[in-house]
């Protein structure tokens, strides 16, 4: 039986959870700084490290003791991510690691974010399509095989996630931008205000949500708008590329199966949609997996393990660390990036 301790810090939520057999989930904790950067409108670094610092040995200890079981490795996010936070989770799990002699497994954020849909009971089979859809990261993803990762498309310019944050700054309502969107929404009409789709009509899986973010810059300083329509059209637009980008990866690679993982898999708009529109099975995790959180890093580090794949002590922390590991036989397109301008 395996048991790995999963660390997240690679931004604003420290996450600390305890995996049993990379599906069983023993124990999770996230404490969020939500409140903390909410004055700023976003994620100030120095204060994100400072949080993850002051709390990470007593979330651990609480979630070893809610787990009542001793781990077998301990994994932590090496990147992408911010500096001074990944310093903080990996640091930690390597002397936790050294000093209990048991394997370090770094684990990059977006492999995590793929196996928070493995922590159900209907993970996917390979091969399947992924799509990430995150604070920093739009992109669709190519599983073949495990560990295999083919990148299809990504942002040019902003996540969604960054752009919901952005159009909720915009708008005055609070951070993290996508809940509050989501709620502001509500009996707002989807068609009150024309927004536009990026780059969905062109036959290619990138996206770019710049033009999005612009469009309700423009409207606000008309300011001819109800609040409630104008989040209901900022958000069917923005989910309206997510879906016509999927449909279109899923005819280019004729994939069996969707993944759909990241913060803003946790809309409602979107997890609807994507039920009813796609012929294909969709696998999402439930939505508290959906942010940050150490159950994904302990999923994705023990099918590393597994597969004899993980660098162990010798691996640094990397904001910009790229998804593709240099497998034999990789081709170029491989090594494309997967973020959005923010990491
Ligand atoms: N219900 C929702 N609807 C839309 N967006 C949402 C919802 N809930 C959360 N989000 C968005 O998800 C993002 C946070 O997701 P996540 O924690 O995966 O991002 P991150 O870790 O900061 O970025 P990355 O994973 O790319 O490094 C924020 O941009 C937030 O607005
Ligand atoms: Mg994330």
């Amino acid at each position: 039986m395996s048991i790995v301790l999963g660390i997240e810090t690679s931004c604003d939520e420290t996450g600390i959870s305890v995996v049993q057999d990379g599906a069983v989930i023993l124990s999770n904790e996230v404490a969020s700084q939500i409140a903390v950067h909410a004055p700023f409108g976003g994620v100030v670094p120095e204060i994100a490290s400072r949080h993850h610092t002051e709390i990470i040995s007593q979330l651990t200890e609480l979630a070893l003791s809610e787990a009542k079981a001793s781990p077998t490795a301990i994994a932590a996010t090496a990147g992408p991510g911010l500096m001074g936070s990944l310093m903080v989770g990996m640091n930690f799990a390597k002397a936790l690691a050294y000093a209990w002699e048991l394997p370090f497994v770094p684990v990059h954020h977006i492999e995590g974010h793929i196996f928070s849909a493995f922590l159900t009971d209907d993970p996917p089979t390979f091969p399947f399509l992924t799509l990430v859809v995150s604070g920093g990261h739009t992109c669709l993803i190519q599983c073949d095989r495990p560990h295999h990762y083919v990148i299809l498309g990504s942002t040019r310019d902003d996540a969604v996630g960054e752009c919901f944050d952005k159009a909720a700054r915009l708008l005055g309502l609070p951070y993290p931008g996508g809940p509050s969107i989501q709620k502001a929404s509500e009996g707002g009409d989807p068609k009150a205000v024309k927004l536009p789709r990026g780059m969905t009509n062109e036959d290619s899986l990138e996206f770019s949500y710049s033009g999005l973010k612009t469009a309700v810059l423009y409207a606000v300083r008309e300011n001819q708008f109800e609040l409630a329509d104008m989040a209901a059209s900022f958000q069917h637009a923005a989910v309206d590329v997510l879906l016509i980008k999927t449909k279109l990866a899923l005819r280019q690679t004729g994939a069996p199966r969707l993944v759909v993982a990241g913060g803003v898999a946790a809309n409602r708009l979107l997890r609807e949609r994507l039920q009813a529109e796609l012929d294909v099975p969709v696998h999402m995790p439930p939505m508290a997996l959906c942010v940050d959180n150490g159950a994904m890093i302990a999923a994705a580090a023990e099918s590393l393990l597994a597969h004899g794949l993980t660098q162990g002590f010798e691996a640094v922390p990397s904001p910009s660390l790229p998804l593709v590991r240099q497998i034999p036989g990789m081709g170029d397109k491989d090594k494309a990036t997967t973020g959005g301008s923010r990491t």
